[in-house]
This record gives structure tokens, sequence and C-alpha cells, in this order.
């Protein structure tokens, strides 16, 4: 059985959905949308879902996610599952520059901790903070991939916020 056939059919299409997001964060949802096949709307979610925390200075909201869904005629719940399992996505105020640390088996026995305490003290900030001028913040993630390179860390600037 196959994700389409699943709670997908019991979505009715949303109606008003223009309304859901500014002309410009459509246009963007959209493109990702036409490169699906018709009706396979739902596979844009993680590029609307990217899309709209971008728009929203780098963090989604629980409203922001139920947009996407109406958006996607998908249900809430398939929104919530992707956007609390992927590391990129955030869900409280980011700052400038995300750095994110991995601090999974591999790279916690290569020195992760080393590196978090490092940070913690060169920011003055806790892990998951931001620092008071709203520049950096700092995140622990699972794993980045890249274990062959560990221990891993990986920082991003928010583009919105520049
Ligand atoms: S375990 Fe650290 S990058 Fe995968």
């Amino acid at each position: 059985m196959g994700y389409k056939s699943l709670p997908m059919s019991t979505v009715k299409p949303s109606e008003g959905k223009d309304q859901l997001f500014s002309p410009e964060v459509k246009v963007e949802i959209d493109k990702w949308i036409a490169k699906y096949p018709e009706g396979w709307q739902q596979s844009a979610v993680m590029a609307a879902l990217r899309i709209v925390q971008d728009d929203n200075g780098g963090s989604l909201t629980r409203e922001l996610m139920d947009k996407v869904a109406a958006y996607l005629d998908m249900p809430p719940i398939a929104v919530y599952e992707v956007a609390t399992f992927y590391s990129m996505y955030e869900h409280k105020q980011v700052g400038k520059h995300k750095v994110c640390v991995c601090t999974n088996i591999s790279c916690m026995i290569n020195g992760s901790d080393k590196i978090v305490d490092h940070l913690e003290k060169k920011l003055d900030i806790k892990m998951g903070d931001v620092t008071e001028d709203d520049k950096y913040s700092l995140k622990e993630v699972e794993c980045l991939g890249a274990v062959v390179v560990h221990p891993c860390s990986r920082s991003a600037i928010n583009t919105t916020r520049i």
C-alpha cells in the first residue's frame, strides 16, 4: 500500500488556498509542486516547509505547518511528522548563524563533547540557545551524515536574517 493511498484519500482539497500565503511564497511553493505529477503535490512538502520557514525568519509555527498541510491537501499530522523529524526545520527562533553539532555515538566517542564545551564557552550560551545579539544559535543534532569526518559540526547562515 503506497503513501498516497493512506490518509491522503480522506483529505478534501482545501478551498481558499490563495489566502494562505503571500503571492511570493505561493510562487515558490508552486514551482516545487510543478516538479511532481498532478495530484502528487504532497511530494513538495519538504520544500514548502523550507520556503515558509525562510519567509518566517527561520522558524516554523504550528499555524504555518497547518497552512502547508492545507495548501498541499495533506493531513496536518503528515506535515508535523516531516517538520519534527528533520533537523533543518526549526520550531523556535534561531540566530543568524546556526551552528549544529552532532553528538551521536560516532561523534561522541571522538570528542563532540569538547566541541560543545568550546562553543558554549565561546558563545556564552548553552546548547539550544541563541546569543543575546541574535547572531548565533547552537543546536544538537543526531547525525549530519558525515560520520567519516567525526566529530562533526555544521554551520549555516540563516539567509532570511542577514
Ligand atoms: S554520528 Fe556524527 S555525523 Fe553521523
